[in-house]
């Protein structure tokens, strides 16, 4: 019995020492094993309960399944203790520092292309024009045919065409939206329809494609001073107050009277300069009456109605109101110079 106890006593101090020492999981995990598991020094004790008597061996079970409890008790204090100091760990490795600014993603900028052509549609939207689109591989008919473009005519010269067969082309304007419209709306109506157009044309103010935006309006007593009107508020608007318009003759077979439109010039507010090659000047649009001949393409009463057109181009607003000087810079996707936006 004696022996027993002793035997007890040393497992229990040495076991507690070494829990209690352990400094890792594995450690403990190991400590586990040879102190708690089925061949450990305590289980084997349970073997000597055999020699003794059958009084002592009630006590002597007790004290074993005492000690057992003891380091049992011991080792999950350790347990609780490691894995509290590796939750610590973790949280420091963690750590989030919350106050940091945060990485920014770079994003990017409308292409000053588009955000002119928005700007353009939002003036009109405001005057109460709707916004149409139409296709850019446009029918002969409508690019030029319905527009009072009698076949071989010698007009049809004044756009440099891309023809796709003899009787479809790519739009070399934006006016075929004008038959297109028509021909599905009874008037009153009043529209702009942005879009690209093509011409066989390179330069540093020509582009193969470009932008133009088309407007329009029909209704019973519309004027020539309806269509200096709403111009007049557009230039305001685009190019600041105070910007001047003038007038010009010119000649379209898809309206009559027809003008070209000039502003004052926006760099050098009509002084001259080199922008305007010193006339104070800069053209911006072609415009006209809408020709009763077009009219009957799409069945209006030209004795009852009249309306006015205009075409601009996108570019060319762009780069007047940018001062760019040069139209390749659109479509290079120089992000230097688009980031400038
Ligand atoms: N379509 C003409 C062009 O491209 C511009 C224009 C539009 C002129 C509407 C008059 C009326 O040059």
């Amino acid at each position: 019995m004696d022996e027993i106890l002793r035997h007890l006593h040393s497992i229990q101090t040495t076991a507690e020492q070494e829990l209690l020492s352990a400094s890792t999981q594995e450690q403990l995990a190991g400590l586990r094993v040879k102190y708690l598991g089925k061949k450990s020094d305590l289980s084997q004790a349970m073997k000597l309960l055999s020699g003794l008597s059958s009084d002592q061996r009630p006590l002597a079970g007790k004290l074993i399944n005492e000690t057992k409890t003891l380091l049992q008790d011991a080792y999950d204090r350790k347990e609780r203790e490691l894995s509290e100091q590796e939750t610590q760990r973790k949280l420091a490795r963690e750590r989030v520092d919350v106050t940091l600014p945060g990485r920014r993603l770079p994003s990017g900028t409308k292409h000053p292309l588009t955000q002119v052509m928005e700007e353009i549609q939002q003036i009109f939207s405001g005057l109460g024009f709707s916004i149409a689109d139409g296709p850019e591989v446009e029918l002969d008919y409508y690019n030029f045919e319905a527009l009072n473009f009698p076949k071989d005519h010698p007009s049809r010269d004044m756009q440099d065409t891309f023809f796709i067969r003899d009787d479809v082309v790519l739009r070399t304007h934006t006016s075929p939206m004008q038959a297109r419209v028509m021909e599905k709306m009874t008037p009153p109506v009043r529209f702009i329809c942005p879009g690209k157009v093509y011409r066989h044309d390179a330069d540093i103010t020509h582009s193969p494609m470009f932008h133009q935006i088309e407007g329009f309006c029909v209704d019973t007593h519309i004027t020539m001073a309806d269509l200096k009107g709403v111009l007049y508020l557009f230039v305001s608007e685009m190019f600041g107050k105070g910007t001047k318009l003038r007038f010009r003759p010119s000649f379209f077979p898809f309206t009559e009277p027809s003008a070209e439109v000039d502003i004052s010039c926006v760099m050098c507010k009509g002084k001259g300069c080199r922008v305007c090659k010193m006339t104070g000047w800069l053209e911006v649009l072609g415009s006209g009456m809408i020709d009763p001949n077009v009219f009957g393409f799409v069945k209006y009463d030209p004795e009852k109605y009249t309306g006015y057109a205009f075409g601009m181009g996108i570019e060319r607003i762009a780069m007047l109101k940018y001062g760019i000087d040069d139209i390749r810079l659109f479509f290079e996707n120089d992000i230097r110079f688009l980031e400038q936006f």
